[in-house]
């Protein structure tokens, strides 16, 4: 799959999602629907989307027993949604199984990526509160390289992680990177950032854009703007 920029619609109606994207004329983004859309609109919202031509990445982060999240991919990849994840925590087992549920009876299936670490989650909080006691560096990379050995095709991270991803599990394992602002731009509430340019110099495949494009005067305008500096076309 090539590299693409994700909006993010983090809106919380059907409605809103739509009138949002009916502004994209003359494009069709790749777009993220995440879980508030997801519990509040149901499938319908991922049927209508894909029915105006979009690509989905749905982003539920899966976190159960292997053969819970096996029977839910099942029914995910039959709404013929093109990426969704998995929380890597699960375990090798559990991502197995995920990857087993995707496939269709056609032999295709979406991306699977895993979430290794949330970036909310300080080292801080990971040691003291899920008692791991490595360091958040190296578990994100352990993380990492679980997913790459249950044969997920990678990870979502923040861009500053991205390189060591790549180091430890190889530049054809994909890293997904929000956290993603303009040069001139405020930071919202991210605090690790970079921006569209610099991701692609640390060779990062998808990037995740929420409101630098939906909460700009004219969204269409920052997406293309986004998708000329991480494509540098
Ligand atoms: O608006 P903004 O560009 O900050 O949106 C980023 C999107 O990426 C949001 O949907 C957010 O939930 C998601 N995300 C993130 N950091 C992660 C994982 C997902 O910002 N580690």
């Amino acid at each position: 799959m090539n590299k693409d920029v994700i909006i993010a619609c983090d809106f919380s109606s059907k409605e809103e999602t739509l009138a949002f994207l009916d502004r994209f004329e003359d494009c069709k983004p790749f777009v993220k629907i995440g879980m508030e859309l997801f519990y509040a609109a149901g499938p319908d919202i991922v049927r209508e989307i894909k029915k105006r031509g979009h690509k989905i990445f749905l982003d539920l982060k899966l976190h159960d027993i292997p053969n819970t999240v096996k029977n839910a991919m099942r029914v995910l990849s039959s709404l013929d949604v093109d990426m969704c994840n998995v929380h890597a925590g699960g375990t090798i087992d559990m991502m197995r199984e995920a990857l087993e549920g995707l496939k269709r009876p056609d032999g295709t299936r979406p991306l699977l990526i895993a979430v290794t670490q949330l970036t909310s989650t300080s080292e801080e909080r990971m040691q003291k509160d899920l008692l791991i006691s490595a360091g958040i560096a190296e578990t994100i990379v352990h993380y990492a390289k679980n997913t790459r050995e249950a044969g997920l095709d990678g990870v979502v991270c923040s861009p500053l992680e991205a390189a060591m991803v790549k180091e430890a599990c190889g530049k054809d394992f994909m890293t997904i990177t929000p956290g993603i602002r303009f040069k001139d731009a405020a930071k919202d509430d991210q605090v690790r950032i970079m921006d569209p340019a610099g991701a692609r110099e640390i060779g990062s495949d998808f990037i995740v854009v929420g409101r630098p494009i939906t909460a700009a005067e004219d969204p269409v305008a920052a997406y293309k703007r986004c998708v000329k500096e991480f494509l540098g076309e």
